[in-house]
């Protein structure tokens, strides 16, 4: 099946799987009550609802279901997992490391934090966006308290030995973070294996709603002390006071059970399309440049730049496939994408990228419009490049 205009930027958002649109619907209407009211059926049955939801979203990760917080969503995850543990960390330390080829809701709070007085390293990625244990381990000192390094990048898709810097951290006692924002429910993660201490997430991302998320917050081997963002009813067990939006932790569960549930098949399916695209483009287009690890990555990303196009126009060109450009479109003078500078590749060549972000909803058909809508879209705006003119 086509649909016009093909959606391929699901690192961006995904849509919410119909069955999870489903499962939230009774709690909009029928089972409204607020899960913290403990004196009426209302508020049992709600408090059951997110006691469900905590467990399936704990059972992808092997956490148990109280280690589970219930958030608005991976920034508000992160922001917590940074912030919040270090009234407890700083009489031991006040060094924090991470990579520059984190999202903004990881760097961010970490520059704010440097810009407060903690000792920031921000180490840099290989080639092809991989941040390896060696370079994290090289910026460690005896006042390092905290690591966050991302599972998988948003922008590349590169998978991060999170296993062997997680154990690295565990060694020396050092608290470890992982943006597993990208990569919940579409690779295996495992907190115990893994040695996570905290990790964020975002259900938007795996075809469950928007606005909410959670952060997992190890309780064992260490248990991980927080001080919660805002205060309020104490809900959370105090780490985030707030309602608790009943109907989107709905979503959140049955998405997060249905992702790993369908992992391995859908895994399989969305490489297979992705190689159909990469060799679909590769065959009809000269002078490409594939971003990010060649197997170290995300079934369903694909980055390429398209020398001597600029990634904005060409998107442009394409209005009838939805994907994403290296560079920050929200800018008179648009600014390469950060991780791909930090990755090493030159401006130009970061300006002239494109993110195709295959999901559940993708389609083979879909798959064979992109190759053509891209390869006449490059066909066309090539000639218009003097580069291009003097290169042939
Ligand atoms: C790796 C990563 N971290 C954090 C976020 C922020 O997620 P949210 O906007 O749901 O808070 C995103 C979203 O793009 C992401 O890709």
């Amino acid at each position: 099946m086509l649909n016009i205009p093909v959606y391929l930027d699901n690192h961006a958002t995904t849509r919410v799987d119909p069955r999870v649109v489903e499962a939230m619907l009774p709690y909009f209407t029928t089972i409204y009550g607020n899960a913290a009211s403990i004196s009426h059926k209302f508020g049992w049955d709600a408090s059951e609802a997110v006691d469900r939801g905590r467990e399936q979203v704990a059972a992808v990760i092997g956490a148990e279901p109280r280690e589970i917080i219930v958030t608005s969503g991976a920034t508000e995850s992160n922001n917590l997992a940074l912030k919040g543990p270090l009234s407890y960390l700083k009489r031991k330390g006040n060094h924090l490391v991470t990579a520059a080829t984190e999202h903004k809701a990881v760097l961010d709070p970490l520059k704010r934090l440097a810009r407060e007085g903690w000792d920031l390293s921000i180490v840099n990625s290989d080639p092809h966006g991989l941040v390896s244990v060696e370079a994290i381990e090289a910026a460690l000192t005896e006042q390092t308290v905290l690591v966050s390094v991302m599972a998988a990048n948003n922008e590349v898709g590169t998978l991060n030995p999170i296993r062997e810097i997680g154990k690295l951290c565990h060694d020396r006692g050092i608290l470890f973070h992982t943006d597993a924002t990208q990569a919940f429910g579409k690779i295996p993660l495992n907190v115990i294996d893994d040695h996570i201490d905290l990790l964020s997430l975002s259900a938007h991302k795996f075809y469950g709603p928007k606005g909410v998320g959670a952060l997992y917050v190890r309780r064992r081997d260490p248990q991980v002390r927080l001080s919660p963002l805002f205060d309020g009813g104490g809900h959370e067990r105090g780490f985030r006071s707030g309602t608790i939006a009943v109907p989107l932790v709905v979503g959140m569960g049955y998405a997060a059970e249905l992702a790993e549930s369908e992992r391995v098949e859908e895994s399989a399916r969305l490489l297979a399309l992705r190689e159909r695209l990469y060799t679909g483009i590769s065959e009809k287009v000269p002078a490409i440049q594939l971003n990010g690890h060649p197997s170290l990555r995300l079934p369903a990303n694909l980055n390429l730049s398209f020398a001597y196009v600029d990634g904005e126009a060409l998107m442009m060109a394409m209005r009838d496939v939805a994907v994403s450009s290296g560079s920050a479109c929200t800018a008179a003078d648009p600014e390469p994408s950060h991780v791909l500078i930090a990755m090493g590749i030159d401006e130009d060549m970061a300006r002239a990228s494109l993110r195709f972000g295959l999901g559940r909803f993708t389609t083979i058909e879909e798959i064979d419009f992109t190759i053509e809508v891209v390869s006449k879209a490059v066909a066309k705006l090539r000639p218009l490049s003097a580069a291009w003119n003097s290169n042939v």
